[in-house]
């Protein structure tokens, strides 16, 4: 039988999610079809009560429907629990289990990008800018790898909530401090819409960071970040944002296709060209 899988979000015209399953279902040969699907969020919850009949093994949720998603699955992994968002749908037994693969897609790129080391090697600290639902996902993922974690943002009370979620590991921190915190700074994450096209730059001088300090972006709009850019023109690893979005859809892949792919430089390529192009 074929395997239909989906990406659901309103709007979804935007989504890259059909030309990275795309590739893996054209590289592997395999007759699955994963489609593009507009659900207004007042059609939301029907939408997910038909998933059971619909005949697709699940797919993935994206902007706004990824709270919804987590409220509404029948089971959540722990990782989705933490992090309080569902970004992956699997359908098993007329069952719908919601996973987040955003952290692991994170870390899986840093992985990738910086080497296995990279916790060691950047002294095992870090500092994320901004506390919104990708931030949270980061936090996660960085304090499974050991990490001890510093947020902050604009909006202080959104950093605070974030540190909640496991004060022995992570701390909230005011804005204006952050050009302080750099020097104790190993890995620094922008998770802020900052530096994405139509937004303004994050406006940091990156001086103070240590010379073993890498910098990661997840804005891959575009993929050059003034932030990166920064980081690269003092000598310091930049990790940009494409690799996580192409990682987090490893996991839901395995589940509904039954193969674990992999992210090649082909991969990334194609995504890149579709960036340019749009
Ligand atoms: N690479 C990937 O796979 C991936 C995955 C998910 C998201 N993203 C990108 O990550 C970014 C955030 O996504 P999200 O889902 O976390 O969005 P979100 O929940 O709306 O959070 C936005 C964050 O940006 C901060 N922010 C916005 N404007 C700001 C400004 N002028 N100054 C300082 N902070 C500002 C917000 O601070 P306040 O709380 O104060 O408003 C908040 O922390 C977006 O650019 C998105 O495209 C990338």
């Amino acid at each position: 039988m074929t395997a239909r899988a989906f990406v659901v979000g309103h709007p979804i015209r935007h989504s890259r999610s059909p030309l990275i399953h795309g590739h893996w279902l054209a590289e592997h040969g395999l007759a699955g079809t994963y489609e593009r699907l507009d659900v207004a969020p007042d059609d939301f919850a029907a939408f997910f009560r038909a998933l059971p009949a619909s005949g697709f093994a699940g797919g993935n949720v994206t902007i706004p429907h990824k709270e919804a998603a987590f409220r509404l699955a029948d089971s959540l992994t722990e990782r989705a629990k933490k992090i309080g968002a569902v970004n992956t749908l699997i359908v098993e037994g007329g069952r719908v289990r919601g996973d987040n693969t955003d952290a692991p897609g994170f870390i899986a790129h840093l992985d990738q990008s910086l080497g296995e080391g990279w916790p060691e090697r950047t002294g095992g600290t870090a500092l994320v800018l901004g506390a919104g639902g990708a931030a949270r996902a980061i936090v996660v993922g960085l304090v499974e790898r050991g990490m001890r974690v510093r947020v902050a943002n604009r909006s202080p009370e959104r950093a605070r909530a974030l540190a909640e979620l496991d004060p022995g590991h992570v701390e909230a921190l005011a804005w204006e401090a952050v050009p302080a915190a750099l020097s104790e700074t190993g890995l620094l994450v922008n998770t802020t819409s900052l530096g994405m096209a139509g937004h303004p730059p994050l406006a940091l001088d990156l001086a103070p960071l240590p010379e073993r300090a890498a910098v990661a972006d997840i804005v891959y709009v575009p993929l050059e970040t003034p932030l990166l850019a920064a980081a690269r023109a003092r000598g310091l690893a930049a990790v940009d944002g494409l690799g996580m979005l192409l990682h987090q859809a490893v996991p839901g892949f395995f589940a509904w296709f039954g193969l674990r792919p992999e992210v090649t430089p082909e991969l990334r390529e194609k995504i890149v060209a579709d960036l340019v192009a749009r």
